[in-house]
């Protein structure tokens, strides 16, 4: 079975068919780097046009690369939440435009269950039940993933998200946006124990929760007093910070798969492209005896391939999402278990 999954949650149009749940025939991402760079930062109108014009080439340009036509299609995923809502709309539009025409199965899919699912696409994915760190531009969590779609929260950030934090600091300290990428390659050749952060939320009675909104502000102190620094203090700072976030993510992780008592655990969304993220939680890994599975970097930021691996499992449960299915801003992950 052929799944076409389209994304346009947020800065990305995004369109991919892939056959089975694990086969990628076709990952199209446009990004929309250069109408956002400007700002330092995604304008959600912006983004909403720049959708309308990309939507069709990039699906077009999908059903080519997988060498297919509508008519070799089997169903249609697309992203129905969270993000912005004009930026959602482009795709799920689309996609129900699409389905109705042609008289396919449709199914709108939770971002994060997206997310979730990329790692499916891989040669040897995580069996259940794992734990997943999901770490994204909005998100920070930590979810015992039981079974394809079925998800128990156990914690998430209550402030900004990890991924927010690495954006917030590069346009601090004037990388640009998206910050992530940029923060990553300075701090290779920076010292992590340049400057001392503080760890938020390590103590034991914060649970499996996170915090990032006082290290941005600690950063933030940090230039005030000694301004935006250059070169090598650049990359210090950098790589410090880095750090900080990556220690308390592992260290995160690594409790709350011990409690669990599970050995399989995986690593998705945005943040998880991060070189020392990767490193560090394969290191943990080791130690500990638990097997790390993380997407490639390029299937851990926004992609269309992981809606479609997502969208692939509930079609083949018999789900259906209504034509009448609306974009969310916000939306719980589906499928949690208290
Ligand atoms: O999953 P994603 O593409 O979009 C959301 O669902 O939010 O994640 C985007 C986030 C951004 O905050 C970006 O800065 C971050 O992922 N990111 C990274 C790296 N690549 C992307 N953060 C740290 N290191 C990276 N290499
Ligand atoms: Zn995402």
């Amino acid at each position: 079975m052929l799944v076409l999954g389209l994304e346009s949650s947020c800065d990305e149009t995004a369109a991919a068919v892939i056959e089975d749940g694990r086969r990628v025939l076709s990952d199209v991402v446009t990004s929309q780097f250069e109408v956002h760079a400007p700002f330092g930062g995604v304008v959600p109108e912006l983004a909403s046009r720049a959708h309308v014009v990309n939507v069709i080439p990039v699906l077009r340009a999908a059903l080519e690369r997988a060498g297919v036509t509508l008519d070799d299609i089997g169903g249609v995923a697309v992203t129905q939440g969270p993000g912005l809502v004009g930026a959602l709309l482009v795709a799920l539009q689309t996609g129900k435009a699409l389905a109705y025409a042609r008289g396919l199965p449709f199914v709108g899919v939770h971002h994060l269950e997206g997310h979730l699912s990329a790692v499916y696409l891989d040669d040897e994915p995580p069996p259940f039940p794992h734990l997943a760190l999901v770490v994204s531009g909005g998100h920070t969590s930590l979810v015992r993933v039981d079974d394809h779609g079925v998800h128990v929260e156990l914690g998430a950030t209550r402030d900004d998200a990890a991924g927010e934090a690495f954006d917030k600091v590069a346009k601090l300290l004037g990388l640009g946006y998206p910050g992530g990428v940029v923060i990553d390659r300075l701090s290779k050749t920076g010292d992590p124990g340049a400057v001392k952060f503080p760890r938020a939320m390590t103590a034991k009675h914060t649970g499996d929760d996170f915090s990032y909104s006082g290290l941005k502000t600690a950063v933030l102190n940090h230039v005030r007093q000694h301004g935006v620094p250059q070169g090598q203090a650049l990359a210090d700072l950098c790589a410090s910070f880095q750090a900080t976030v990556v220690e308390v993510l592992v260290r995160k992780t690594r409790k709350a798969v011990r409690r669990e008592q599970l050995t399989h655990v995986q690593v998705c969304g945005g943040v998880a492209a991060n070189s020392c993220l990767r490193a560090e939680m394969r290191k943990a890994g080791e130690e500990d005896g638990f097997r790390v599975y993380v997407p490639p970097p390029r299937r851990c930021t926004d992609n269309a391939a992981m809606i479609a691996a997502a969208g692939y499992y509930r079609l083949i449960r018999g789900e259906r999402s209504g034509l009448a299915l609306n974009a969310m801003a916000g939306l719980p992950l589906p499928g949690i278990r208290a």
